[in-house]
């Protein structure tokens, strides 16, 4: 298949174009480079032995979007451009309907004037909330709490909403639980510059010495250990997903939205146990009050993605933190050197 990726230059976007490649299909790329690296593209390259385009164009300029589909000839679309931080968007709402929404529209306008009819969107375990009972299943009530979750749901409404308008499209939203890893070569990972949202980040700057401690929000949830609990994923199982959802949409049509986790919870002092075991270092942590908004247990049951489309995360925490460690590393070298 010719399949575009949207955020190629991104953490997911990267992962899922080498494991496009891998599979055999044709892979080009955009990104406008906001948060994606510059020079990724070598990178894919060197790893799957194929070169690939990644256009630097922004997703909202409508008149570009169609540009590139008039010339690309697509099968298939991977939609990931966007941006992912809870925090962020509570404090800037308007960003994330630009950033998510406002990306999203001219690509699926440009996919209907083009007639691309199978798209896979990166939605996000957000779009349930605060769960009322685990694990949680696709059939899990919709109640987004954070305008970041809001965009992710919306989108799916209006990917569902197409479908119905025009039967011919073949729609996957693969919601992510939360993503952590990096590819084995170390040369593609999670970029964070300055202090990170996400936790994976944050306590790969704390084995480094370049952030002094870590932040545990909450030591007194009703948890085995007092702290919050998540379904971390590895990256490359989520880029695998990508595949499998695309190869599924060929045989099919319709709507449908499958959770990626691994149907394991794991509590933020696993997680800093795990870390510490891969990186060989201390990572001191403080305890700090409960973060509001918080949920307690996140975890997802993923038995429909193995149902449906043949996906099953296979690494394991070990190796998630191993590899998250050795990219973070490999890109602090790379850093130093340039
Ligand atoms: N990483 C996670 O924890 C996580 C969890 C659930 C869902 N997701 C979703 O997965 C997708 C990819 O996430 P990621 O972790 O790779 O994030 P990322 O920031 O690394 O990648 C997103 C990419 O989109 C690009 N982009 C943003 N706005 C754009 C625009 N207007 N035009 C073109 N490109 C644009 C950025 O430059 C970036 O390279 C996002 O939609 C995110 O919401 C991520």
């Amino acid at each position: 298949m010719r399949v575009l990726v949207t955020g190629a230059a991104g953490y997911i976007g990267s992962h899922t174009a080498v494991e496009l490649l891998h599979a055999g299909h044709h892979v080009t790329g955009v990104d406008d480079f906001s948060e994606g690296r510059r020079g990724i593209d070598a990178d894919i390259a060197r790893i799957t032995g194929q070169p690939i385009e990644i256009h630097d164009l922004d997703l909202r300029d409508a008149s570009a979007v169609n540009v590139l589909l008039a010339t690309g000839h697509f099968d298939a679309i991977v939609h990931l451009a966007g941006r992912k931080f809870v925090g962020e968007s509570v404090r800037e709402p308007l960003l994330y309907f630009d950033r998510n929404i406002g990306t999203t529209v001219p690509i699926l306008q440009a996919a209907q004037t083009f007639g691309v009819q199978q798209i896979v969107f990166s939605s996000s375990c957000t779009v349930y909330g605060n769960p009322t009972h685990l694990p949680i299943t696709e059939h899990s009530p919709l109640v987004p709490t954070t305008p970041y979750g809001f965009t992710k749901r919306a989108i799916e409404q209006l990917l569902a909403d197409l479908c119905v308008s025009q039967p011919e499209l073949s729609i996957m939203s693969l919601r992510y639980f939360n993503p952590i890893g990096a590819h084995e070569s170390g040369l593609l990972g999670e970029e964070v510059g300055g202090i990170p949202n996400n936790l994976m980040p944050f306590l790969m700057k704390v084995a480094t010495g370049e952030l002094p401690e870590f932040t545990v929000f909450g030591d007194d949830y009703d948890t085995p250990d007092g702290t919050c609990i998540r379904d971390y994923v590895h990256v490359v199982d989520i880029a695998r997903g990508h595949v499998r959802a695309l190869e599924a949409l060929e045989t099919r049509s319709g709507f449908s939205a499958l959770n990626l986790g691994t149907g394991v919870g794991r509590s933020v002092l696993e997680i800093i146990g795990a870390c510490r075991a891969a990186t060989s270092h201390d990572i001191p942590y403080q305890v700090h009050p409960r973060r509001d908004g918080d949920a307690v247990e996140v975890y997802a049951d993923p038995q429909r993605a193995a149902e449906e489309i043949g996906w099953k995360a296979e690494r394991t925490l070990e190796e998630m933190c191993a590899d998250h460690w050795r990219f973070t590393v490999a890109s602090s070298r790379r850093g130093s050197m340039s």
